[in-house]
């Protein structure tokens, strides 16, 4: 019985071993075992972004594993993924149900879209984003405005504890929604919350190694159990949410008073009369709508986890807050801050680099895809193959940092007090896909935050028993910090 089962054994492994030689491209980067149809998946644990550090130290700072049958390369070396990205044609996106499902069953819009259409789609949103003052001083006022709202909203909570987690979505939203559909929202729009709200749940229950994205034959056979119900439970109402104000522009439209973003679409939809542009006629329409979608889910959720994150540092390490306020207090005073007060503020800089570095809450970026077969660092990497830049190990690469884990803004400051760059940070990504919206959301942050930290101090529940900075045990493409409270307090420079 013993000699049968260790023949079995033998086979199998055997089988297995001939299958993962055989059945590797050549030059492909080494990695992980796979199975048959599963890929590597057995192999792998959460969350992923550590597991991958773990599996770079065995493998190489460029390793492979199989998502079902797609190929997969990890790249865990700040060099190597700016070099990489630079590339055509690793510029692509998987191609999964998830990315397509939400745009009428094809890419489209900007964030899951490739190839000639989303450089059309970038470019464009990008040029009218700016024309509306994406980047200028009209945009920097509406920021200023919703800065000053939110500080009124916020003496009400003043003095108890309170969970802030879902409060700054509303605000950092608010802005970029300005320029886009020319109107803001109340931070008490209940419709709009629980929109919010589902639209972050679901991007926990996106583990990007998960089944949802890479095995569409299970998402058909069971929508309940692979997750896909759940997921896109929150697609219709976000849909028919953002498709309000477009239809609500059209009954208004005039080509000569071009108000917002939405009228610049329906001008360029309009004019087009090439077929094979995404602007042309029904294809527009749903363009729009992607297009939309992906500004809203960016801009309402990553701006708002990196305060909640800013906050939760802040309540970890009051010296550190009260060094920032110092900041404040010398040189903007009790005027309204404004981005002309920057160069000033060296010190707040290596705050928000320290804590971009330290939440990595983007841990695996937003994964690309090989678009051709291109010989990269030796290896081979063939058409159809998933990208990972596992941006997490580039930030806490002992290497580079030297002690990683540890929360220290000063590693961004030089010896004459001055805010140092490092080029290891790289929270948005880099090369022709680097986040669209970076120089917002850095305006953003930096605004609200001197703003807060000049009206309010922050502290914890317990005095002396600050909360946990370990991001929450749920995966998913963007890592939350697991809910906390803080205790607001008035303060007068
Ligand atoms: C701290 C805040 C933010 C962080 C850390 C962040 C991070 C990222 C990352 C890592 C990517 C993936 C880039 C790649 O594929 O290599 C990305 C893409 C993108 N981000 Fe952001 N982002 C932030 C804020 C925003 C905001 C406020 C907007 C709204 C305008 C935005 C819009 C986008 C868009 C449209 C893309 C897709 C770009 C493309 O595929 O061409 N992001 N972001």
């Amino acid at each position: 019985m013993i000699l049968e089962l260790v023949l079995v054994v033998a086979v199998i492994s055997l089988l297995l071993y001939l299958f993962n030689e055989n059945c590797r491209p050549s030059k492909f980067p080494p990695g992980v075992w796979r199975l048959p149809v599963i890929g590597s998946l057995p192999f792998l644990k959460m969350p992923l972004h550590e597991h991958f550090t773990t599996l770079s130290k065995k493998y190489g700072k460029i390793f492979s594993l199989y998502i079902g049958n797609f190929p997969t390369v990890v790249i865990s070396d700040a060099n190597m993924i700016r070099e990489a990205f630079k590339l055509d044609a690793l510029n692509g996106r998987p191609d999964s149900r998830v990315f397509t499902e939400r745009s009428w069953g094809k890419k489209r819009g900007i964030i899951f879209n490739e190839g000639k259409d989303w450089t059309e789609q970038r470019r464009f949103a990008l040029k009218n984003l700016r024309d509306f003052g994406f980047g200028k001083g009209t945009m920097e006022q509406l920021i200023l405005d919703e800065v000053c709202s939110f500080r009124e909203y916020l003496k009400k909570f003043t003095g108890s504890p309170v969970s802030l987690n879902r409060e700054f979505n509303l605000p950092v939203l608010n802005a970029l929604w300005h320029l886009i559909a020319g109107e803001r929202f109340s931070f008490d729009d209940q419709r709009l919350r629980a929109i919010i709200k589902k639209l972050v749940d679901n991007f926990k229950a996106a583990d990007a190694g998960g089944a949802i994205f890479f095995f569409p034959w299970f998402t058909k056979l069971a929508p309940k159990l692979s997750g896909w119900e759940a997921f896109f439970s929150v697609l219709k109402p976000t849909m028919t949410f953002l498709s309000e104000p477009v239809d609500e522009h059209r009954k208004t439209f005039n080509p000569d008073n071009l108000r917002d973003l939405i009228d610049v679409y329906l001008n360029e939809i309009s004019k087009t009369t090439d077929k094979t542009s995404g602007f042309y006629k029904d294809d527009g329409d749903k363009t729009i709508k992607t297009v939309m979608l992906d500004l809203f889910v960016a801009g309402a959720e990553t701006v708002s986890t990196t305060l909640n994150y800013s906050l939760l540092y802040l309540i970890n390490f009051p010296e550190v807050q009260e060094k920032l306020q110092k900041e404040i207090a010398t040189n903007i005073g009790s005027k309204l801050p404004s981005l002309s007060d920057r160069p000033k503020m060296q010190y707040l800089e290596a705050f928000i680099a320290e804590t971009l570095r330290y939440s990595s809450f983007v841990p695996n970026g937003v994964f690309h895809c090989a678009l051709e077969t291109v010989e990269f660092n030796g290896y081979v990497i063939p058409k159809g193959t998933n990208i990972f830049p596992n941006l997490w190990q580039v930030h806490f690469d002992e290497a580079v940092w030297g002690d990683p884990k540890n929360f220290r803004p000063d590693r961004f400051i030089d010896e004459n007090g001055h805010y140092k760059k490092n080029d290891n940070l790289m929270p948005f990504s880099v090369g022709k896909r680097v986040c669209l919206g970076e120089s917002l959301a850095r305006d953003e942050i930096f605004l609200f935050l001197t703003s807060l930290l000049q009206k309010f101090s922050f502290e914890p529940e317990v005095k002396g028993s600050p909360p946990s900075m370990e991001a929450s045990k749920q995966g998913g493409l963007i890592l939350q910090p697991q809910e906390y409270k803080v205790v607001l307090k008035e303060r007068t420079v």
